[in-house]
């Protein structure tokens, strides 16, 4: 399995594009199966994630073009084979439950094993389950796999979300496009995953309102026709990268920023000491003295700060100025990163839901284990700004979140390489 050896002390300076959100595409891409006709997806980031779900649609039928190096995709769910999401691809990805509501909305029937994913937390399905049912679905657990079916078709419903799950929002805004009758989702998800959703179904014709709100309204129709939609901006990317030259010195530029993507992100780096600045071409980064200041965190739903920034953000906090608490609101069991970094020097006390981050003058590079895809780029961010050299291991995680890690660091000044596994 490939690494990443770090060495620090390099500043960085220079501009990092950043790619189309992978949590949008996963979502996108099984939107086609809505549709007869064709979705064209443009700015597709190229990840591993994106071929996982490339797979489990061909694996239904799907026709999946690549184009400009999987930039584009023309996807094509005319002649569809099978509405059966198979465990060997289905465990690879919790994403791939993102079949299920378009499946039973367009097939009335869907066959979708319980997703795998990201070791951080158990990551149930009872809210999309609910949901659906509240929509006419009869959904069983057999075998590891949910049948569902929905004879005659899915009704539009009120439907509640005990909490607002991003996944949840996304399957029943699928379904909904298709089914009869008006659908009200309440407390859904407001991250700008679920608007660009919106965005590409309503081009596919279907009648939403109320995305980026806590409730959407859906109205169905018959059925949805071709679209071209471009994959919106990768805001943990993005927020990944604004943090790069904290740990280092410099200046780095992220092309295509919106700070209306990160705006609580960057409502604490202001906090912490670090200048963000909105250009023409996305947002500029630099930390304004020679070191961050300790800031508190909590995770929360969007427009709060996002749990996939919380590694990166403690990784941080490890060299600020004072003592930090970061609370993890969203995952159980999503500290892992923590006793990586406290290898490398750091000084943190994890208890239960909550890390206290005291934060030390600096860090040193040592081997070090990536648990999951925000926990690896958080070990090679502290990695940027330790001493010596750091490698990160087992980086299959990084691979499925961030396109080109390495290029895009060393072309602003970063000691970085990719080792390839034996
Ligand atoms: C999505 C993102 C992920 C991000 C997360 C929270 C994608 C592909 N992934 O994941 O990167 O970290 O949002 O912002 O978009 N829950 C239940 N029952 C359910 C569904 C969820 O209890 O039926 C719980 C989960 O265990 C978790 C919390 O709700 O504790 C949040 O999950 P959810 O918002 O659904 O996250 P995902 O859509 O899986």
């Amino acid at each position: 399995m490939d690494s990443i050896v770090v060495t620090g002390g390099k500043p960085l300076n220079g501009q990092i594009p950043i790619a189309g959100a992978k949590n949008a595409a996963l979502t996108l891409m099984p939107a086609t199966l809505l549709s007869e006709e064709p979705l064209t997806l443009t700015n597709v980031p190229r990840l591993s994630d994106i071929k996982t779900m490339t797979a489990l649609l061909e694996s239904l039928g799907v026709e999946v073009t690549s184009m400009q190096g999987g930039k584009v995709q023309v996807l094509s769910s005319h002649d569809m084979t099978s509405t059966t999401a198979d465990y060997e691809i289905v465990r690879k990805m919790r994403a791939s439950n993102l079949v299920l509501g378009p499946l039973l909305a367009r097939h009335h029937k869907a066959v979708v094993s319980l997703p795998g994913g990201c070791a951080i937390g158990a990551r149930p399905m009872d809210i999309h389950i609910d949901a659906l049912e509240l929509m006419g679905a009869t959904i069983e657990l057999r075998d590891g796999y949910l049948h569902a079916t929905a004879s005659g078709g899915l009704k539009g419903a009120r439907v509640p979300l005990r909490f607002a799950s991003v996944g949840a929002t996304e399957n029943v805004l699928m379904a909904a496009t298709l089914a009869k009758g008006t659908t009200v989702i309440e407390n859904a998800a407001r991250e700008p995953e679920i608007v660009d959703l919106a965005r590409c179904l309503r081009a596919m014709g279907a009648q939403i309102a109320g995305e980026g709100t806590s409730t959407i309204e859906i109205q169905g129709v018959d059925k949805l026709g071709a679209a071209t939609h471009p994959v919106v901006t990768d805001r943990i990317e993005l927020g990944t990268y604004m943090l790069a030259p904290v740990f280092c010195g410099g200046e780095v530029e992220c092309l295509g920023g919106r700070m209306e993507l990160v705006t609580a992100f960057a409502e604490k780096l202001d906090l912490a000491g670090v200048d963000v600045a909105e250009t023409e071409a996305g947002l500029k980064v630099k930390l304004r003295g020679d070191r961050p200041r300790a800031v508190d965190v909590i995770t929360e739903p969007f427009p709060g700060f996002p749990t996939d920034l919380q590694a990166q953000m403690m990784a941080m906090l490890c060299l600020a100025d004072g003592t930090s608490v970061l609370e993890e609101k969203i995952f159980e069991n999503r500290f892992m990163h923590a006793p990586e970094l406290i290898r490398m020097g750091a000084d943190i006390e994890v208890q239960g839901g909550q890390a206290t981050v005291r934060g030390v003058d600096r860090l040193k590079g040592a081997p070090v284990m990536a648990t999951d895809l925000r926990a690896s780029v958080s070990l090679i961010l502290a990695g940027l700004a330790a001493e010596g050299e750091t490698t990160v291991n087992r980086v299959y995680h990084l691979d499925r979140g961030y396109e080109h890690v390495e290029e895009k660091l060393s072309a602003v000044g970063a000691q970085i390489a990719r080792v390839p596994g034996v």
